[in-house]
Order: C-alpha cells, then structure tokens, then sequence
C-alpha cells in the first residue's frame, strides 16, 4: 500500500521501492530509424545518407534480426554485413549509432558450431524441463532454447556475451520476444512443465514468468556495465515486470499502422509512466499494415514529445520512412523532429527529473490537476515534464479539434495566444500544426537544431523562452552533464533553478549558488496575445 495521497507521492514512493530509472546515454533521445529489417550494409547506408540529404536530424539506426548469421544472437550474418566495424566506424564518422536486436530464444543447434549454444549446454544454462531435458520452443531461428536467468553464473554470462557486439561498434541493446515468445506455445500450455533454478527452489515457469524479461534485461544491463563501464547501458525491452525501469528501456511492441493505435500510444505511456517505465515510446508509424502521409505526420507529432523515438515497421510490409509519402509530409516531420532537438535541454531536464523522483516525463493531465475532476477521463491530451500541454489530433482528416486547458493560464506554443485554464476550448491544428501549450510561469530551455545531438555540447549556447504568469514571473530548471557517463551518479551535474522577475532572468545551480544574471540576447519573454 502506498500512501499519498497525492499520486505523485504515490508514484515517487512506488519508484522508492521498485528503483527509478537511471539516465541512459543522451544521443538515446535523438531521432532513431529501423526497419524489419534493412537486410545488408548498403541499405543501412542508403537510409543514412537519405536523412543526411533531407537534413533530417539521425542520431541511431537500430538493426532488426536479419543481421544475424541465421537468426543466432551475437553473430553477424557476413555474406549481408561483411565488415560490421567498418560498418559502425562508417556511421560513427556520420554521428550514427547502431543499436542491435537480441531475442531470447537461442538458436537449437547440437552438434553444430554457434559457440553460444554450446557453451550454455556444457554449463548447462539453459532452462529445463521437469524430466531434465531441455525445453525446445519455436522462435525466429526455429528451434530454440532460453537461458534461466535466474542462475547467477548463466546471467553473467549472458552479460558478457554481449562484448561481441560491443566490439563490432553496437551501442545498444534491443531485447526482443523476452515474455518469452515461443510460436508453438502461445498459450503457453508447454511452459507450465519449465523448471527454474529460482534460488535453488526449482519453481515452475507459471511462478517465475513475469521475471524472465526483467532477469534478462539485468543480465543485459549489467553485462554492458561490466563491459563499458564508462559508458551508461542502453537496453530496449519488449517485456518487463516491476522494476523493469532499472534496466531496460520500453517501446510498446507490434502496434498496428492505424489511427486507433495512436490514440492508444496516449494511455499506454500514461500507464508505464505511473507504473515506473519513463524511457517509452511507439514504433512510430506503427509496425503492421500501412500508414499513409497523414497518419505517419500526426504519429511523429507525438512520438517528438516521447522519450523513445524510433521509426519502425515490419518486413514486408511498406515503407515509411520520414520521406516515403513526399515532400509535403517530410517537411512537417522535419519540423518536429527538428523540435524535439530544440527543446532537448527541457525535455533532458525532465528525463532527469524522472530519474530523481521516478515521476515520469510523459504525464496525464490528472497527475497534475488531481483534484479536477474534467481531466479524470482525458486520454488524448497529455502532458511532458509539468510545462507542456499537447492536444494531438488522432482522427484522419482532422484539422481542428476541443481540448481542455487545466488550472492556470496557457500559451499556445505556435501562435503565443494565451488562454486561461480549467475551460474548454477549440483550436485549428491543419496538418502541420500540433496543438502545443506551455504552462504561464514556465521556463524553457532551448538549444539549436543539429544533425546530431554530439553538435549540441557544451558550448551551444542554451536560449529560454520564458513565458511569464500573471505576476510577471517564471521559474524552471535545466539538468546537465556529459551526457555519457555514468559519473552524474557521483554528482557530476549541473542543475540550475531559473528566475525571471521584473523582466530579468537569472540562474542559480548545485555548482554555482550565486545568482547570476543571464544576458537579455539569451532569453526571449513570450507576450501574450
Ligand atoms: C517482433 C518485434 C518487432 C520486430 C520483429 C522481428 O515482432 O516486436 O519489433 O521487428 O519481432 O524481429
């Protein structure tokens, strides 16, 4: 039971318990492309050199399961990528990282020579069933096994397993398929009989399921650790359990390229967000069917506000990069990704907020406004960090719609016209526009546009736009520090509180209490219309 009774609390002493977040590598918020999958080096390239071209700004390509030597994990399948550190050095040099699929289920080959499957029978890693043969599901190699995660030595080694991919250049790690999947038993029915180590009680699977991503994903995260230990892990995860936070980003799985899957991304982030996963994010696009230009456009007009922003959809299914429908739709994706870079600083802040408190960067209204009782239903607005509203449309051939402004006076983000809240109101959103508002009395730092988020060091110079309450005042704060490393932990950062009063802003920070006043060329004050 956890009391609050404000859900904040509720949330924060839940993330007490369960763990909170730690900050992943900063270029993870960048703009991410995949694709099920590009299929060899040179269609990676092609897809690179494109965002290059459309000056659309890329930060990491992530690879799906064809670039596996026959679906095994931890191999590359050569014939397709024939040099994958040359490959990674060649987007390296670009500003590109490359994040790698890992699925659960490991390739079933005795007799064979994938060293992984070989090494985890003679340590006998693998899970078992109750009569001591091994469990053989189905997944994408055929024929597979899966590490019990719960015998300490099989997870370290399934951790270090994973300096093969490191050392071919791999940034990241997406682990797939982990509830596990298994084609041949989706119900389930064959995995009653799989035993666990489980600390020595040898418990059956129907006991120890919901663990086996979130064991697997530590595995990961602690492999990646002791193998970059300068370097903070980046793992995706598909499953998860309590505490999933601590090791494992999420994106929300095989949503389907339809207006209804969009609107659902809105309450499925709310809900891992309260539940402790703050790093979420859709396949943007959605993965199965086919998207169009207006739904691909309205879906990037939320995905920009997401921690995870990742283009992704299925094999044989259509393509939709950012380009894919023509000029039109491409301009207005590069307009919110473009955005997304822009308000890096705020949006870095609230990723840091969420790692301190555990209350998460993608917010329903009633987190809030608890005591409104209009914002109880609302599941098509939300709201980033506790400065900005967003009212996205989510119906085809939508140009306007009604949005509620909670308590509090709001700016719209586009054309500075300030509403008072807790009413109802309509606005025009034609295809190019999301219905955008900051909260009165915000702060928001800003950085330049940049190709990649390695362009906006130290040195780029963070402007505010401050947009002042009704007193003339404002307040916020910016979170920074490498980026990188795991060295915030040991306080390594820098946060400061920001004050505008009488026209002039100022700032304070852990490092440097002191006011100091910010030069009147770095700041903009908003005046409402
Ligand atoms: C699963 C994943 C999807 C991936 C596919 C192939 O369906 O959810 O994202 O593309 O497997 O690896």
């Amino acid at each position: 039971f956890f009391y609050g009774p404000s859900m904040k609390k509720v949330v924060s002493r839940y993330t007490e318990l369960t763990g909170r977040m730690p900050l992943p590598p900063k270029w993870t918020l960048g703009n991410q492309q995949c694709r099920w999958s590009y299929a060899n080096e040179q269609q990676v390239k092609d897809v690179v050199l494109r965002y290059e071209k459309e000056m659309i700004p890329l930060e990491a390509i992530q690879l799906d399961i064809h670039y596996m030597d026959g679906y095994r994990n931890f191999t590359w399948a050569r014939q397709r990528f024939p040099d994958p550190t040359k490959l990674t050095k060649w987007l390296g040099d670009k500003g590109v990282k490359v994040v790698g699929i890992v699925d659960a289920g490991v390739k079933y080959e005795p007799g064979g020579k994938y060293d992984v499957y070989n090494e985890g029978v003679a340590k006998n890693f693998f899970l078992k069933k109750s009569n001591s043969d091994l469990y053989i599901g189905k997944v994408w190699p055929g024929e597979s096994v899966f590490v019990d995660y719960t015998l300490p030595d099989a997870s370290k080694w399934w951790g270090d397993l994973h300096g093969k991919l490191l050392d071919t250049g791999i940034a990241g790690i997406w682990n797939d398929m982990n509830e596990p999947a298994d084609f041949e038993s989706r119900d389930g029915e064959k995995w009653k009989d799989v035993v666990n180590y489980d600390e020595g009680r040898f418990s059956k699977h129907d006991k120890m399921r919901n663990l086996f991503a979130l064991l697997e994903c530590k595995a990961t995260y602690e492999g990646l650790q002791r193998l970059r230990p300068k370097e903070r892990p980046y793992v995706i995860t598909r499953s998860g359990y309590a505490g999933i936070q601590r090791y494992a980003t999420m994106w929300t799985g095989d949503s389907n390229s339809t207006w209804a899957s969009l609107a659902l991304c809105l309450p499925m982030f709310e809900n891992l967000g309260l539940s402790g996963e703050t790093f979420v994010g859709a396949d943007c696009g959605g993965f199965s069917g086919r998207a169009d230009g207006e739904l691909l456009t309205r879906w990037y007009q939320v995905a920009f506000l997401t921690p995870f922003l990742r283009n992704h959809h299925e094999a044989n299914g259509y393509d939709q990069e950012p380009w894919r429908f023509g000029s039109r739709y491409t301009d207005i994706i590069r307009k919110y990704i473009n955005l997304r870079y822009q308000l890096m600083p705020y949006l870095y802040t609230v990723l840091a907020d969420a790692n301190e408190t555990g209350i998460p960067w993608f917010r329903p209204l009633i987190l809030e406004n608890q005591n409104d009782s209009n914002v109880v239903n609302i599941e098509d607005e939300f709201l980033v960090g506790s400065s900005l509203l967003c009212a996205p449309i989510l119906k085809e051939g939508a140009c306007a719609r009604d949005l509620y402004l909670p308590e509090g006076d709001w700016y719209d983000f586009n054309s500075g016209i300030k509403y008072k809240g807790k009413q109802y109101i309509s606005v025009i959103a034609p295809l190019d526009t999301v219905p955008l508002f900051v909260k009165a009395g915000s702060i928001l730092p800003m950085a330049p546009v940049v190709q990649h988020l390695s362009e906006q060091t130290e040195k780029t110079a963070i402007t505010y736009q401050v947009y002042p309450d009704e007193a003339g005042k404002a307040s916020g704060q910016l979170y920074e520090d490498d980026g990188n490393t795991p060295e915030y932990l040991q306080g390594a950062f820098e946060r400061s509180t920001l004050e505008f009063n009488q026209g002039k802003l100022s700032s304070s920070s852990n490092k440097n209490k002191s006011k100091t006043s910010i030069s009147t060329t770095d700041f903009k004050v908003i005046s409402s219309k």
